[in-house]
């Protein structure tokens, strides 16, 4: 049955200035929510790199302040002037403006518009949707690319950086149910385990490799998903296969990019830009229902490593970006 709407409601608010960025859990209205079709009762979200930036202030994530955090929100319906989306119905929102433009997930309640709605595919509930969620959708979209690009399970091994994190965890399992050769690259050595698990079919440890620049070094691999960037991205550009191609996801090692034009134009290697946030509502929509059938993940319960609440949110943001978390963490969102 549909809840009453309530007088009041908790949110973890950030409020983003020129020097100083915050966040705390404030008391709210409705009317105090960003605008728009569909109102939503969260019930879980999700913790992202994206919302340890916005949320400690190491990334000027938000483009209007104050706004709550989370880019990840999945709940049921309470309010619905957008056709197709019925009250009670269970439904997810990942990216698009929520906490950087719109109020975001860390919320007992979202209002988003009704085309950032996705209905939750029959094989999801919301637990298992935030689960997935931004890094979910993001591997799937890595995936889907690299083998609109001729990416195959026949390929050859695929290489996957930053592979204990939360992307990284979710493209493991995904590439290795779709029958591809997983390489896991990890900083992590107390988590070679946990990758196996996932289906890595081999763990290199990034802290013993030399990633120093050459244009064009022995080609290892067909693929990669590379949530790292920086002198990784670099390394993979000159270790990929003829033909192979590069998902560029991250930015954990850095943002700039020293490469050469030579790995282009003598192995026709190809370097996929990958925006989730962005990602088109037609081809978002098709990605969920992937997941949520042939491409959902077998590992998924030994993805999530930590469930907080609101009220214990905050620790993990540093713990992210100190490089101390591993999997995914799922945000209970309970009044
Ligand atoms: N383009 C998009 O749409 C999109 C969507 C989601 C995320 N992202 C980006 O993808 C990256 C990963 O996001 P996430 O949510 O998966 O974060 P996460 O869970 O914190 O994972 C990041 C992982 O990167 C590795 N790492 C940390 N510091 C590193 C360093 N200095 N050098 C190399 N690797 C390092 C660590 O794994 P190991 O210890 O195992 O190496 C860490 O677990 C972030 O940069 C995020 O902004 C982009």
């Amino acid at each position: 049955m549909t809840e009453p709407t309530p007088e009041s409601f908790r949110a973890l608010r950030i409020h983003q200035d020129e020097d100083v960025t915050r966040s705390d859990i404030e008391t709210l209205t409705l009317n105090q929510l960003s605008a728009g079709d569909i109102v939503i009762r969260v019930r879980w979200s999700s913790l992202n790199y994206k919302d340890a930036l916005a949320a400690t202030g190491e990334g000027k994530i938000l483009r209007t302040s104050p706004l709550n955090g989370g880019i990840d929100a999945a709940g049921t319906v309470i309010h619905s002037n957008h056709p197709g989306i019925k009250i009670d119905q269970a439904v997810l929102v990942t990216g698009y403006g929520l906490s950087q433009t719109h109020d975001g997930g860390y919320a007992d309640y979202i209002r988003v518009p009704g085309e950032w709605v996705i209905p939750l595919p029959n094989a999801l509930d919301p637990r298992s949707a935030m689960i997935l969620g931004t890094a979910g959708l993001t591997a799937a979209l890595a995936l889907h690319r690299l083998e609109l690009n001729g990416v195959a399970p026949t390929s050859g091994p695929i290489l996957v950086s930053g592979a204990s994190g939360g992307v990284g965890s979710i493209a493991i399992n995904l590439l290795s149910d779709q029958g591809y050769q997983v390489i896991a690259l990890s900083g992590k050595p107390d988590q070679h385990g946990y990758l196996k698990r996932l289906g890595a079919d081999d763990v290199l440890l990034r802290t013993n490799m030399d990633f120093s620049h050459r244009p064009l070094q022995k080609a290892r691999w067909a693929g990669a998903i590379d949530t790292a960037g920086g002198a990784i991205l670099d390394w993979l550009i000159s270790t990929t296969q003829p033909w192979g191609c590069i998902a560029s996801i991250g930015m954990a090692a850095g943002t700039t990019l020293n490469t050469s034009v030579m790995p282009f134009i003598l192995r026709g290697v190809g370097l996929l830009g990958i925006t989730s946030a962005g990602c088109p509502t037609e081809l978002r929509h098709q990605l969920w229902q992937k997941l949520g059938s042939e491409w959902k993940p077998s590992k998924l319960e030994d993805i999530v490593t930590n469930t907080v609440t609101l009220d214990t949110l905050q620790p993990t943001f540093r713990a992210m970006l100190d490089g101390k978390t591993h999997g995914r963490t799922l945000v209970k969102i309970e009044s």
